[in-house]
């Protein structure tokens, strides 16, 4: 039995991991902002006989006060983490400030992922074969916005949903790299395009959001591959679009850049009063 703690398992590709993992028999702790969704993946996980397998973790990872403490939980009261699973994500059509003074997709998107893959590194490391897997839009084109890492200046929805995918491919490359131990994989995952509760919301237009069913996987389907992604992957960075291993050699896996992102990180969370 593995214990695997998944932000954002309360809906969508998440919820979908959450429950498949439940039926093979492992641990689950969900981590997720809303009880209404938490309680309704509980309620399921009795359905299928494992409320002793299964948690609920109610945090808003958009806070770093609030990273820091599931941190402190998770270390205290689990004794090895075999997997820490990403999906934790939210879209904003205007640009939302959380009260931490940070754009929520920054803060929820890529922060969160940040300071929980350090954070939990150690219990991580106390597992056989440990396995961070960011799910995310790995491997697309699209530049890093330096000057307005948050896009404070400039705002557009889908620009900021995307450059959240360009930071976590730096931020994985950042964590292989400054991992003096070499236990941990970590896998940056692009699922392409699944019909998903958060994504559906993206398209208010019913022709666009139809368009988008018809292109979208159903989340049973996109979670086929990501399940046998932990035995398949290396040791250290791998990145995938569905089954297709992508190249690291590819422009968003640029390690001087990732190295820059990793310093402006800590200056970022050393400056916000916590
Ligand atoms: N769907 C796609 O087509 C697609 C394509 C490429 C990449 N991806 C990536 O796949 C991942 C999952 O996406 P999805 O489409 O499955 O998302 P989704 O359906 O919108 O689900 C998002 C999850 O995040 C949780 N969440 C939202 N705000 C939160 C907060 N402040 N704190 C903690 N949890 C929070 C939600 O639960 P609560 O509301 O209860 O908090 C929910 O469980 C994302 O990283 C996304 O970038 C998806």
């Amino acid at each position: 039995m593995k214990t695997i703690l998944i932000t954002g398992g309360s809906n969508g590709l998440g919820k979908g991991l959450a429950m498949a993992y439940l039926k093979r028999g492992d641990q689950i702790l969900v981590v997720a902002s809303s009880t209404t969704h938490g309680t309704a993946f509980l309620q399921e996980a009795a359905q299928l006989g494992a409320t002793d397998r299964a948690v609920y973790l109610q945090a808003d990872l958009s806070l770093i006060v609030e990273n820091r403490r599931l941190i402190e939980k998770v270390n205290k009261q689990v004794s090895a983490l075999d997997a820490l699973i990403f999906c934790a994500t939210k879209h904003s059509a205007v640009y939302t400030e959380t009260a931490e003074g940070l754009e929520l997709t920054f803060a929820l998107d890529y922060l969160s992922r940040f300071l929980l893959s350090y954070g939990l590194k150690g219990t991580l490391e106390k597992a056989a074969h440990p396995v961070i897997l960011n799910i995310c839009g790995s491997g697309m084109k699209g530049e890093v916005d330096w000057d307005d890492l948050q896009h404070k200046k400039q705002f557009a929805k889908q620009k900021v949903m995307m450059h959240g995918s360009r930071l976590n491919d730096l931020s994985g490359v950042a964590f292989a790299q400054n991992d003096s131990v070499g236990k941990i994989k970590y896998i940056l995952y692009n699922p392409w395009a699944v019909q998903t509760p958060g994504m559906l919301a993206m398209f208010p237009n019913p022709l666009l959001k139809g368009l988008y069913k018809l292109m979208g996987k159903p989340v049973k389907k996109a979670i086929l591959p990501i399940m046998h992604l932990p035995d398949r992957a290396p040791v250290g960075l791998s990145a995938y679009r569905e089954n297709k291993p992508l190249a690291l050699s590819l422009p968003p896996y640029n390690k001087e850049n990732a190295q820059k992102l990793y310093q402006i990180t800590h200056k970022i969370v050393e400056s916000v009063q916590v």
